[in-house]
């Protein structure tokens, strides 16, 4: 039988931390979340739509457990901020927030912003909640990471810039970081990727009315909802069968639609050569040492 959110075990004793659980994946995650009885720590880099948010799927889940609390991965400050803040301990950590294929920009920490904000600004609150994260650590890429390279002499691009070249290099290190996190310590670190689903994400990588239009349309013909995208997300979060190292995404055809399976992602994002690399990098970037 194909997973659904009936499989979602009772969550009543567990405690997530969603990033951008305000929209589309991390929205839908966190409603399922609170259905089965979790407590969701809405990490949100708008107090207001995280407010909205929640206040929606209050609506629906009235004994919805859930907090909004600022975050703004684009920070290095806020992302600490937030860490102090969260004294309670947490059994899992979603690192969903994202942004794709956007014109070039940085994050106030000078990082080019889908590398800042996608893999940068996880790594950093992750070793900063490592201590008091019970259980596991789900990371969300994509499959663009299968076009992906980390390019250390231009990280940020600052020589150059390709949108879905810097998406794709982001969405690697997801894999590398979940993998490597996986090896080096005792959580349980797995990821996972939503297929297509239509969510804002989109909007960031059009910026013309037509190309909005043309996006609009395929949305509605081609992806899969938002719920149905956050099916890989709850299954890596909640399935006593989900292990450390797994890649999970959809089964149907293309990885694009269907129930979540493990998957296997390219040769390039289990190089472990590349990660302890990538894993240096981040440290130095972000300041936020490991204790392994
Ligand atoms: N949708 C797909 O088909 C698809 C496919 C592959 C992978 N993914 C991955 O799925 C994840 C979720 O994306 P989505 O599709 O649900 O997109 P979405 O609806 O645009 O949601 C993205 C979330 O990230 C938040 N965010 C962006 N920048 C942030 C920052 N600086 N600090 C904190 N939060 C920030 C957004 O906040 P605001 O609402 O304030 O902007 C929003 O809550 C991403 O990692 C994405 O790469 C999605």
């Amino acid at each position: 039988m194909a997973w659904s959110t009936d499989d979602i075990p009772d969550q009543s004793d567990r405690r997530f931390v969603v990033t951008g659980a305000n929209s589309g994946i991390g929205r839908a995650a966190t409603r399922e979340l609170a259905r089965a009885g979790g407590t969701v720590v809405m990490a949100c880099r708008s107090i207001d739509r995280g407010e909205a948010a929640c206040a929606d799927i209050r609506e629906e889940i009235p004994a919805a457990s859930l907090r909004v609390e600022p975050l703004d991965l684009a920070n290095l400050d806020s992302i600490r901020d937030f860490a102090a803040r969260l004294d309670e301990q947490i059994d899992v950590l979603v690192n969903n927030a994202g942004v794709m294929a956007i014109p070039r920009d940085e994050t106030d920490d000078g990082f080019e912003m889908q590398l800042g904000v996608n893999h940068l600004g996880h790594f950093a609150l992750t070793g900063l909640l490592l201590d008091q994260i019970r259980d596991r650590v789900v990371t969300v890429s994509s499959r663009a990471h299968e076009n992906g390279a980390i390019d250390f002499d231009d990280p940020h691009s600052r020589a150059s810039y390709d949108r879905w070249g810097a998406y794709g290099q982001s969405k690697l290190a997801n894999l590398l970081f979940a993998y490597e996190l996986d090896r080096r310590s005792d959580l349980v670190s797995l990821a996972c990727h939503p297929g297509f689903a239509a969510t804002n994400l989109q909007g960031g990588a059009v910026s013309s009315l037509p190309m909005r239009l043309v996006m609009g349309v395929v949305n509605r013909t081609l992806a899969q909802s938002a719920a149905a995208g956050a099916l890989p997300t709850l299954y890596a979060a909640t399935d006593r069968d989900a292990e450390g190292g797994q890649y999970i995404g959809p089964g149907g055809f293309g990885q694009m639609r269907g129930a979540p399976e493990p998957q296997e992602s390219t040769d390039r994002s289990y190089e472990e050569t590349l990660a302890k690399r990538l894993w240096t990098f981040s440290e130095d970037e972000t300041g936020v040492a490991y204790p392994f």
